[in-house]
């Protein structure tokens, strides 16, 4: 065997943490995104950050904070033992090929079934759908949009909502409607229109005016996450669903962040009263450990699109893979045999009511919280309420969440922003946090608003030199920015 060539970083060098913090942040900088990692760096949020716990993190100084991050793809926390345990065990017996592309494989098998089992248990019409895996949200949504176009071809308009994610590619972006995202990208996928979240007459109306057989398919979160936790009125679902029959037109539940127990409910699109034709899934599917999507489909559109010698019209190469559906099955039993969207509504209630308190204490620094289960927002207020020429009072805007997240990580708190709402931060702890833990981190969360009791505290305990790195970061960025939302 021969050494490394010279400058080669080994495994050995990473896994025996021989890198040091400003090695790892020089690296990154030098090779990776060096914008993001840059703002981070001026935020003191770059880490790298290494687990205690599964849900508690600590930096190169040994500073712990407990992990409420991670955009609801953390579902048992930082390298959770149980799913741990099952990857070593399956690395010493699994005989399984690793990548099935072209044959049957048995943890597919298993965890394509279970998922079904999972689903019809809450909705009976999805006993026979099927299942197409992938290795990200987006993937999967690329793969929904895909199998509802071949199933109505001749339609050229796909509905999605305002303030919705979908992800990053073309397709999934094209029906994120958030300019920050988008504008470069323009002219993106033909035909995706955004209707308002949360209104059925306005979805009636569009659907009117295309005509219900232009309309590929109508895409929704059943409760938007990077829109800043945003839960449809009662009934919202409901009437989308059965408009949308009334029509033909597939329904997509985007479940990949509500889905599989965040929100206090295995499907929440099922828990209000919707039946989907096509949902999506991913981040805790992974048991934050790998990454499966995974898009399940009703056997007749599925057919449509993958119908004998076109059953490889839609591929991926590690989607399947043996290691990937190995976790997911593991995450799937783990969540079933502890219960956990019940442990979720149960301790996501808690953590609701304590962040109600909180704001009802401190309405000068959050305007609103909101949550569902462990998917739980807190709305600042604008951090200065003087006039400001526009560039500045974007920049401030768009600093609110980020200044938050700063002053909530000197609490003792990480804690996630969301990608289309510049004044929301989410707390997306793990689904098992115990319980003195998860009061500790509510503890942290109050005695953070106690230091900041109005929203210009965030600002005003920011170091000067701070706010002006990252003034002049937001200067010179060359992003186009989303209107500010507040
Ligand atoms: C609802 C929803 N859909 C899709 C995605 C995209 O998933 P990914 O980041 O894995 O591509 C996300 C990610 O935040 C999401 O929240």
């Amino acid at each position: 065997m021969c050494a490394l060539p010279p400058g080669f970083i080994s495994t050995r060098d990473v896994l025996d943490e021989r890198l040091t913090g400003p090695d790892v942040r020089r690296l990154e900088l030098a090779h990776g995104n060096e914008e993001l990692l840059y703002g981070l760096d001026v935020l003191g949020l770059a880490g790298p950050f290494s687990r205690v716990t599964p849900w508690e993190l600590e930096d190169e100084r040994g500073v712990r904070r407990i992990n409420a991050s991670g955009y609801a793809a953390m579902p048992f926390g930082e390298m959770p033992p149980a799913i741990t345990a099952f990857m070593q065990e399956f690395l010493q017996k699994n005989r399984a090929m690793s990548l099935p592309q072209q044959s049957s494989g048995p943890w597919r098998a298993a965890l394509q079934a279970n998922l079904v089992r999972l689903l019809a248990r809450e909705l009976p019409s999805h006993a026979q759908s099927q299942v197409f895996f992938c290795s990200s949200g987006t993937e999967a949504i690329e793969g929904a949009l895909k199998f509802a176009k071949a199933w109505r071809p001749r339609a050229k308009f796909q509905i999605s909502f305002a303030s919705g994610y979908h992800g990053k590619t073309l397709g999934s972006l094209s029906l994120t409607p958030n300019p920050e995202y988008q504008d470069i990208f323009r002219p993106l996928i033909p035909g995706a229109l955004t209707s308002p979240y949360g209104d059925l007459d306005a979805l009636a109306a569009l659907i009117r005016r295309v005509g219900p057989d232009n309309v590929t398919c109508v895409v929704v979160e059943p409760i938007q996450g990077e829109g800043g936790v945003n839960i449809p009125p009662p009934g919202f679902l409901r009437g989308l669903g059965e408009l949308c029959r009334r029509h033909g037109i597939p329904v997509i539940a985007d479940e990949i962040q509500t889905g599989l127990g965040r929100t206090g409910h295995w499907f929440e699109s099922a828990a209000q009263g919707l039946d989907p034709d096509i949902i999506t899934l991913a981040k805790p599917l992974g048991g934050g450990m790998t990454a499966v999507g995974a898009t399940i489909v009703r056997a007749p559109i599925y057919k449509k699109m993958l119908g004998g010698l076109s059953s490889k019209r839609h591929s991926n190469t590690f989607g399947g893979g043996a290691l990937a559906m190995a976790v997911g099955l593991k995450s799937l039993e783990y969540l079933l045999e502890h219960n956990l969207p019940e442990r979720s509504r149960t301790l996501g209630a808690q953590g609701l009511a304590r962040l109600q308190a909180v704001q009802r204490r401190f309405p000068g620094l959050l305007e609103d919280v909101r949550g569902q289960g462990l998917l739980l927002a807190m709305q600042f207020r604008p951090m200065l309420g003087v006039p400001l020429p526009g560039a500045l009072k974007e920049i401030l805007f768009e600093a609110t969440a980020i200044l938050a997240l700063r002053e909530l990580h000197g609490a003792g708190v990480m804690a996630n922003l969301s990608l289309s709402s510049k004044r929301t931060v989410r707390l997306t702890p793990a689904l098992d946090m115990p319980q003195d833990v998860f009061v500790t981190l509510m503890d942290r969360v109050e005695a953070f608003a106690q230091t900041h009791p109005h929203a210009r505290d965030l600002l005003l305990k920011t170091p000067p030199q701070v706010t002006a790195r990252l003034a002049s970061f937001a200067a010179r960025s060359p992003k186009k920015r989303t209107p500010s939302d507040g």
